[in-house]
């Protein structure tokens, strides 16, 4: 706690206690940097600076504030979440996890987030750098933990009262110092009492030989380009850079997604195209497909 209030990054959403503000910011850094979406969550909020204001928007503008996120199905269950926080609960925000877990596209990660890091209660939750620095301290590195034990790890470790800090400090840990690839173990304040660093420091197995950030780069782009969600991207990302309202035919649509596309392929864009529908990313109708206004 005392390595956090010195080390701590100035971050918009460990300025707010407002739970909507809280909901944006965490559903942004489920699957992006905290770099990426810094300017992504300020025009955000810009855009739709209340719950209301979100949930009143068309969805295209949801979606097209969503660009260069990606995972755009986040952005369509941010809507939903406000839309449902407003009708069911008066527009006012449930506290409770087993409330929150019920509204679309939270899970229990961003349950917890949120009724800790806007309501200041104390719960455990865990994402994947919460779950990294859990593991490494409280764990032996050869021993097989399943989530359960590491939530309850995380429970157990909760100081009453202050747990908006510890969790944000976790997390800070884990993406400041207790890295996946180089965990800067030399400046790390729970050295002393983590599991992995002692085995560390008898081991010689712990250096890795190749640069792990080089491998994971080589082993994400290739199979993600061609992929099912690459195609989906294309998809959303080419009715979004037409004026509100544009409507393609699958023709028109075809081949700004796949350069080489043929009308051999309509069956495969088509089972695309339902996919989104059913996420309520795209409309589909006899003028075509587009964003839902
Ligand atoms: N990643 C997910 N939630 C975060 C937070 N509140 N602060 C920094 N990084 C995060």
């Amino acid at each position: 706690m005392n390595w956090f209030s010195e080390a701590a990054r100035d971050l918009p959403w460990r300025r707010v206690r407002d739970p909507y503000r809280i909901l944006v910011a965490e559903v942004m850094l489920q699957q992006t940097q905290v770099d990426r979406v810094l300017p992504k969550y300020e025009a955000f909020i810009e855009r739709f600076p209340s719950l209301q204001a979100l949930a009143e928007a068309p969805t295209a503008d949801v979606i097209r504030m969503w660009a260069g996120l990606g995972y755009n199905r986040r952005a369509v269950n941010l809507q939903r979440t406000a839309r449902q926080v407003i009708e069911q609960y008066g527009g006012v925000f449930p506290r409770d996890v087993a409330t929150l877990v019920t509204l679309p596209g939270i899970g229990p990660y961003t349950a917890g987030a949120i009724a800790c890091f806007a309501f200041e209660q104390d719960v455990a939750f865990i994402d994947t750098n919460i779950r990294r620095v859990i593991r490494r301290v409280f764990t032996e590195p050869a021993e097989q933990v399943g989530e359960r034990t590491l939530l309850a790890l995380a429970q157990a470790a909760l100081p009453a009262g202050r747990s908006w800090a510890w969790n944000q400090a976790l997390m800070e840990l884990g993406s400041l110092i207790c890295t996946a690839d180089a965990p800067a173990c030399w400046r790390c304040p729970l050295r002393d009492r983590c599991r992995d660093y002692a085995a560390r420091r008898t081991s010689d197995e712990h250096l890795p030989t190749i640069p792990v950030r080089k491998q994971i780069a080589e082993r994400r782009e290739s199979p993600f380009i061609g992929s099912n969600r690459y195609f989906r991207g294309r998809v959303v990302e080419t009715l979004r850079s037409l004026p509100p309202g544009t409507t393609l035919t699958l023709n028109d649509l075809g081949p700004q997604v796949r350069p080489e596309y043929t009308p051999d392929d309509e069956a495969w864009l088509t089972a695309l195209i339902r996919g989104l529908e059913r996420d309520g990313l795209v409309v589909w109708d006899d003028a075509g497909v587009r964003l839902p206004e």
